[in-house]
């Protein structure tokens, strides 16, 4: 019954799990208040959150698990892509700890972790399976072959549809992060109200520059004619801007299901926790016939389980990393 300790630390949440037997048996997740004030992460700040954050983090997450230090087999670790400060906090700890307890050390692709929180708990997909990864730095159409076997159909040519969502939040004058009140907003809204422009993309791709210069453009007109245009149709912005963002992503989901064949298709990422993008895979499954799979919502954002569930396949195949291996901002996969 070998016991992996997984560490996350690539953006503004500290976390670390205990996975054994491929089970997770906690995951223990700090978030860092710390950015709300200056309307986006700080990297440097967020370096500093994970330093003072990592060692308690840590001894939670082992003490939830009933497992001790010396139980520990490997240690899985986010080496990319990240905030490189952050990255480096985690890799850090990660070696210091796989070096005095002579265990293995792994290498962990964080979006290659996004996928396989669908593999934390049931019901679990069967491979092939097609997944739409959605995160503040991330959006991708990965088909996942295998645990360890996948491939990025398509991605994002610019911003990521969280920092859409995050963006378009901004100019509502909505606190970081936005994502999620638009979110709460939307569901009070009527979302044809306002249309907004969509760059066509070929293949697979996205890209998210054009719909957010319509939504400013769109704002600064409206507010010249009258200055509470905001506040007075909120709700409706915000269906409206959720609406347009979930359909070019379901677009793209429809196009690469229907071209590969795949049935077996789950969204992954902070923005699955969207209502609205659940409520439509879920609706577009039922029409097309997939069958459809959402993590649980404490597996969607950033958080060590997944590290762990991939790290638990490595250390399975003997994929250890070196003690010198350094993190990267930026690692293709
Ligand atoms: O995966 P994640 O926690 O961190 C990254 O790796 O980026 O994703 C964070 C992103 C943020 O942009 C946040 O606004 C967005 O996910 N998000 C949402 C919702 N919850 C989180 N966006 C829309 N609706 C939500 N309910
Ligand atoms: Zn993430």
């Amino acid at each position: 019954m070998p016991a992996l300790l997984a560490i996350e630390s690539s953006c503004d949440e500290t976390s670390a799990a205990v996975v054994v037997d491929g089970m997770v048996k906690s995951n223990i997740i700090a978030t860092q208040k710390v950015h709300a004030q200056y309307g986006g992460v700080v990297p440097e700040l967020a370096s500093r959150a994970h330093m003072s954050h990592i060692v308690p983090v840590v001894d939670t997450a082992l003490k939830e698990a009933h497992v001790s230090r010396n139980e520990i087999a490997a240690v899985g670790f986010t080496q990319a892509p990240g905030l490189i400060g952050s990255l480096l906090v985690g890799a850090g700890f990660a070696k210091a700890f796989a070096q005095a307890r002579s265990i293995p050390l792994i290498a962990v692709h964080h979006m290659q972790a996004h996928v396989l929180a669908h593999f934390i708990e049931e019901p679990k997909p069967q491979f092939p399976f097609l997944c739409l990864t959605v995160s503040g730095g991330h959006t991708q159409i990965v088909l996942c072959r295998d645990f360890l076997d996948m491939e990025v159909l398509g991605e994002t040519a610019d911003d990521a549809a969280g920092e859409a969502f995050d963006k378009a939040a901004k100019m509502l004058g909505l606190p970081y992060p936005g994502g999620p009140l638009i979110d709460r907003y939307a569901r009070e809204g009527n979302p044809d109200k306002f249309q907004f422009a969509q760059a066509a993309m070929p293949g697979y791709g996205f890209s998210f520059s054009g719909i957010k210069t319509s939504i400013l453009y769109f704002l600064q007109r409206e507010q010249k004619r009258d200055p509470d245009f905001i506040s007075k149709n909120l709700v409706d912005i915000c269906a409206s801007v959720q609406k347009g963002i979930i359909s070019m992503l379901m677009d793209k989901l429809v196009l690469a299901a229907s071209e590969t064949g795949i049935q077996q298709v789950g969204i992954a990422g902070g923005v699955s926790a969207n209502s609205g993008l659940r409520k439509a895979l879920q609706e577009t499954g039922e029409r097309l016939g997939w069958q459809t799979f959402i993590p649980a919502f404490q597996y969607c954002a950033d958080n060590a389980a997944m590290i762990g569930i991939v790290a638990w396949h490595k250390f399975l195949q003997g994929d250890f990393a070196d003690l010198n291996v350094t993190p990267s901002a930026r690692a293709a996969w």
